[in-house]
């Protein structure tokens, strides 16, 4: 029989960009969907839960604010909340470098906990965690961004084993160059750029212009759809056919052949 019951997902990070594209769409293919964010951005007031990635307690009010909305019912997970940092590593603030990793990986993290608990309890349900190919392909000059998304698919991989049992799966999108504010809000800084023989703002002005030339976040929606569509999604997700054969290669080159590759181009 099919089951004609509505489903429900939670984004986080969808008042704008990627998170607001992926609720659009789910919205139009009839979700009912719940998008967490510090500001309203795009969203409508009646599908907003003000919430903080950063702070459990924020996360754990929005999740049981999400979950009157469905009357407990959770089917997905978007965890996209994030932002990014850059400059070089040695001259990078503690305060900086903590905010990268409390916003990408501790939020995302808090949020995948609270998910997970709803999700077991329901008997399943699908995370998704958006990543990024500077997971696997480490960028110079964004080693913070990048260990924290290597993080994230490390989380998405061992949840996905842990929840195996409860029906849930995770799956790890990674993108790369995708048209949102996220190039404007970087926080750069270049200090020791000198020192770096201009190497600091020379490599991060390469990876913005692309950005600024890349996929609009409506193909990472319809990604994310068809995800959500299939029985069994499968752990790992490149989104894009360029991206695809850039995954490929990275099983296949050697480490040093690879960076070796990335220190050409942005290093
Ligand atoms: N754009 C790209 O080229 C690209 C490439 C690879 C991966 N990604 C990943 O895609 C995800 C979405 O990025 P985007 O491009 O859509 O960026 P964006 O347009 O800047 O959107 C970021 C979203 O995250 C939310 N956010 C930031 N800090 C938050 C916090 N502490 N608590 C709750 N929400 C928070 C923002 O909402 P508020 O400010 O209202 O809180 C906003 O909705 C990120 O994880 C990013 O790393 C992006």
């Amino acid at each position: 029989m099919k089951d004609t019951t509505v489903k429900f997902a939670v984004i986080t990070g969808a008042s704008k960009g990627i998170g607001f594209s992926v609720f659009r769409e789910l919205t139009k293919r009839g979700w009912q969907v719940a998008g967490l964010s510090r500001t309203q951005g795009n969203l409508p007031r009646e599908n907003w839960i003000q919430c903080d990635v950063t702070e459990s307690e924020s996360v754990r009010n929005a999740l049981r604010e999400a979950l009157k909305k469905s009357e407990g019912r959770l089917d997905a997970l978007i965890l996209n909340a994030g932002m990014g940092i850059a400059g070089a590593l040695e001259f990078t603030s503690e305060e900086d470098y903590r905010r990268q990793i409390e916003v990408n990986l501790t939020g995302t993290a808090y949020c995948a906990r609270e998910g997970a608990a709803v999700m077991r309890r329901n008997g399943g349900g699908k995370m998704i965690f958006i990543s990024s190919l500077a997971a696997i392909f480490p960028l110079p000059f964004q080693s913070f961004y990048s260990a924290g998304k290597a993080a994230v698919n490390a989380l998405s991989d061992a949840l996905g084993i842990e929840l195996k049992p409860f029906g849930i799966r995770t799956c790890t999108v990674m993108l790369n160059d995708v048209r949102t504010e996220f190039t404007d809000n970087r926080i750069k800084n270049f200090e020791g750029d000198d020192i770096y023989m201009g190497r600091i703002e020379e490599s991060v002005a390469k990876m913005e212009e692309s950005e600024r030339k890349g996929m609009h976040p409506e193909k990472v929606a319809s990604a994310v759809c068809s995800l959500l569509r299939r029985k069994h999604m499968p752990s790992h997700k490149i989104v894009g056919a360029g991206n695809q054969i850039l995954g490929i290669l990275y099983r296949v080159l050697p480490a040093d052949a690879m960076l070796w590759i990335l220190g050409k181009i942005y290093g």
